[in-house]
């Protein structure tokens, strides 16, 4: 009997290769999988990238960084590589019908104690399982957030047919590298945490459409404001601080001014039909003829980065 050791990740890309280096960071042997030996490989050297930054910014001892890059393995051959798997991740491309076909593929190729998960960002886990005939129960999502080797949450979604101890078990493992897993118990558009993003985005959006802020403004409000406190409490942790009479006050005071809307605002609507793309097309919620998105990119990763090590050291 094969001793099952490794976590596999099937999809080497942008998602894929920042899994198997935390996967690598924690411990365990990875094989990344890809349908082509050039993207598996590319895949790889991403995953080492991923390795190194974490390294060279004291996230990960030089010695971790070591063992993890040893550890680290392609095939493209998954019935192979699954062999030795106590856990499957899948990072495909976005689209149901292909990870119906693997997940099916998956469920006949591995015994009923592997946990087979989805990192799909919007398809639901009881759809893409639905093909699934011998133990759909131990199919569960797990969304990482991108960059998924430095954001540290991680929503664990259950779907109709998901046994919770088997969800429950994924979550204890990605604690272990270093994640901050969260519960889904129910299978919804946007999971948990994209809920409460598309709530703020709506907010955002009809603030600059209604003439209130400037979209500058609105990013500064949040950036500067209520992000300052959400690493180390959340909103509801926030309304335990002020007390929730007043939490209840200021609820009955705004929400009858806020936006409602069970539909996408016009004013987003009207940007996509003008051809208004974001920073691709050079024009969104701003200018980006005098801006780079990649040093946006370059300082949202600096600071995540430097608020892991923050909450590393407020942690012990
Ligand atoms: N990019 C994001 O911001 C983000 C965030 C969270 C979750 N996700 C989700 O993660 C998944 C992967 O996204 P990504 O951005 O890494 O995509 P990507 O295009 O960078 O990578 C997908 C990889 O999967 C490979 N692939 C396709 N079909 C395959 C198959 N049958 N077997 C093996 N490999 C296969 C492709 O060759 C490609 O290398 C998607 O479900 C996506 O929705 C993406």
């Amino acid at each position: 009997m094969i001793g099952r050791d490794c976590v596999v990740v099937i999809g080497s890309g942008m998602m894929g290769s920042g899994i198997g280096a935390m996967a690598a960071l924690a411990g365990h042997p990875v094989t990344l999988v890809d349908v082509q030996e050039e993207r598996v490989r590319a895949g790889k050297e991403r995953a080492i990238a991923c390795i190194r930054l974490r390294e060279e910014n004291g996230l990960a001892s030089s010695q971790e960084a070591q063992r993890a890059v040893a550890l680290l393995h392609t095939s493209v051959d998954t019935q192979t590589a699954v062999r030795s798997a106590f856990l499957v991740i899948e990072a495909i491309i976005e689209n149901l019908e292909a990870k119906q076909t693997l997940f099916r593929q998956l469920d006949a190729m591995l015994p009923p104690e592997v946990p087979i998960c989805s990192n799909t960002s919007g398809l639901r886990i009881t759809e893409i399982s639905a093909l699934c005939e011998c133990h759909p129960e131990r199919t569960v999502t797990t969304h990482f957030w991108l960059p998924a080797h430095l954001v540290p949450l991680v929503e664990v979604v259950m779907g109709d047919k998901t046994d919770e101890a088997v969800a429950l078990a994924v979550r204890e493992e990605l604690k272990k590298w270093k994640k901050s897993p969260v519960l889904v118990r129910r299978d919804l558009p946007g999971q948990l945490a994209n809920r409460v993003f598309q709530a703020i985005i709506r907010e955002s959006i009809d603030i600059v459409a209604s003439g209130l802020a400037s979209a500058e403004d609105v990013d500064t409000a949040i950036a500067a404001g209520m992000a300052m406190r959400f690493p180390v409490w959340g909103p509801l942790m926030h309304l335990d601080a002020i007390g929730t009479p007043l939490g209840l006050s200021v609820q009955e005071t705004v929400l009858p001014s806020i936006c409602a809307d069970k539909v996408a605002n016009s004013y987003i609507k009207d940007m996509v039909a003008r051809g208004d793309l974001g920073a691709k097309t050079g024009k969104g919620f701003y200018d980006w003829s005098e801006r780079s998105i990649d040093e946006a990119i370059a300082k949202r990763d600096a600071f995540i980065i430097e608020a892991c090590k923050i909450l590393n050291k407020l942690d012990n």
